[in-house]
């Protein structure tokens, strides 16, 4: 008995993403923000059960660049424990990988190490640049957002990208309930289908290295299709905002336009996030964007 009906796998398909409820066991969830809670610095004026504290950014006096426990401005971001027990049960969990294998073929996802390295390990991708998220052997981290309290950034515009490292599947899962603006994720539903084909390479995008005297030059080289593509999706496409329940998740497709989205709720949204890829990631990352974009995928998923 496969979990998905066919018209959840076609949903997927249509629209880039999908919404599931009560994915994540409620017990780990509570043992996953134990672990973060825990690896908050004692000095921190932040009090887990206190939530008017989680309101505003971090103090100067308490942020942290460390890649493996990042505390800045509205983000709380818990690398470190990418790769402990607790975490890889919770998002890799029986029912979690039935659905993943369901679209992505059975026996193909590949499996984490436990104990292995947690993304961060390696610092940043070149001097003030992002980690890079495909380096782990274990998922991404707990991700937070602080709300924005008296903070009026609710003006600000909606701005999508999608990810420049190599997976297939994206997790973002709900450790407590996040209501609506809360910063749950923020996705644009059907983007998948019209950036996938923009890209030079099906999962990866090119980087140009770091120069000291090409400060400007750093980062990900995108093509003009797919800025020009990004730009309509903007202006023609409503984002939705995946809030919800402790437990609930969204999956969702590597070229699917998203981001956190911003809180202005009262709430900190604590989610954990994953990246589901294939066993044949490496052969075929170097393949171009495919005619049929479902190739790599489950034939269930193809037949939907
Ligand atoms: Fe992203």
């Amino acid at each position: 008995m496969k979990p998905l009906s066919s018209e959840q796998v076609a949903a997927f398909k249509e629209a880039g993403f999908l919404q599931l409820k009560r994915m994540l066991d409620p017990g780990l969830c509570e043992q996953a923000l134990d672990r973060l809670w825990a690896a908050l610095p004692a000095n921190s004026r932040m009090r887990r059960h206190d939530a008017s504290t989680h309101v505003g950014p971090f103090p100067a006096d308490e942020e942290s660049r460390d890649p493996l426990h990042i505390r800045a401005g509205y983000l709380w971001q818990l690398r470190e424990c990418g790769t402990e027990p607790l975490l890889i049960e919770l998002a890799y969990s029986p029912k979690l990988l039935a659905v993943a294998e369901q679209l992505l073929g059975e026996g193909m996802l590949a499996k984490p190490t436990v104990g292995g390295r947690p993304m961060g390990s390696e610092g940043p991708a070149w001097p003030g640049g992002p980690t890079d998220p495909a380096i782990t052997d274990g998922i991404r981290g707990i991700y937070c957002t602080r709300p924005y309290a008296d903070e009026d950034r609710s003006v600000e515009r909606d701005r999508g990208h999608t990810d420049g490292h190599p997976f297939h599947l994206g997790l973002v899962g709900l450790l407590a309930d996040v209501p609506p603006n809360g910063g749950a994720f923020k996705v644009w539903p059907g983007s998948h289908r019209r950036l996938y084909p923009t890209f030079q390479l099906q999962y990866d995008q090119p980087r140009l290295p770091y120069y000291d005297h090409l400060p400007r030059h750093k980062g990900i080289v995108h093509t003009p299709a797919y800025l020009a593509e990004l730009e309509r999706v903007m202006e023609d496409t409503e984002p939705v905002d995946c809030w919800g329940e402790r437990g609930d998740v969204v999956l969702w497709h590597h070229r699917l336009a998203h981001m956190a989205g911003h809180n202005t709720s009262s709430v900190m949204r604590q989610a954990v996030l994953c990246d589901f890829s294939r066993t044949d990631l490496n052969h075929r990352r170097m393949d171009p964007p495919q005619a049929n974009m479902w190739r790599d995928w489950s034939e269930d998923l193809q037949v939907s």
